[in-house]
């Protein structure tokens, strides 16, 4: 009998921890807290590849904003490669993360530290090569915003840190 329960018991948390780990960036599912920081997908047990061998870069069409300007973010595939998910924030002098994204299709909107819309990560986790995203800039801010990427290739290998060039928002 006890053993029978114990056997229930591992079979459950397995379950869960795939269960945890697939849906962190996908579709159904919100990003979890945890991921605000990190910007990690899900489980610890699998580390971020060295950020040099990136499949894909970041970059912005603008490189100096008004606050509650709008910016064209760009994730794109190196030539010949493919990515999955994304998720991205972009931080404050503080490294806060602040402004706010816009979703689209391809794009959904994530909260972090209770700030409305202040992440956001991919709707479906089939390749890409290239996705489009807007973060409009705070209103009342003066100073850098690095934006800064994870990019999620397959379910456990993945880059963090991935950063566009830096933009300066002028309050
Ligand atoms: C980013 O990747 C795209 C696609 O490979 C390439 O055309 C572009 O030049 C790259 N941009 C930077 C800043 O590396």
């Amino acid at each position: 009998m006890r053993n029978r329960v114990v056997c229930l018991l591992i079979i459950v948390m397995n379950s869960g921890n795939r269960v945890h780990f697939a849906d962190s960036f996908s579709v159904s599912v919100p990003a979890t807290r945890s991921v605000c920081k990190s910007m990690k997908p899900g489980h610890d047990q699998y580390k971020p590849q060295a950020s040099s061998s990136s499949p894909g870069n970041v970059t912005t069409d603008i490189t100096q904003v008004r606050g509650g300007e709008t910016v064209d973010v760009t994730i794109y595939a190196r030539n010949g490669e493919k990515f999955k998910g994304f998720y991205i924030q972009a931080r404050d002098e503080k490294g806060a993360p602040i402004g706010t994204f816009n979703e689209n299709t391809y794009v959904k909107t994530h909260s972090c530290g209770g700030i409305k819309s202040n992440a956001a990560h991919h709707v479906n986790s089939e390749d890409k090569t290239k996705v489009q995203v807007s973060w409009t800039a705070p209103a009342n801010y003066n100073g850098r915003v690095q934006i800064l990427a994870t990019i999620v290739q397959r379910f456990n290998t993945y880059w963090t840190g991935i950063k566009a060039n830096a933009i300066s928002v002028v309050g």
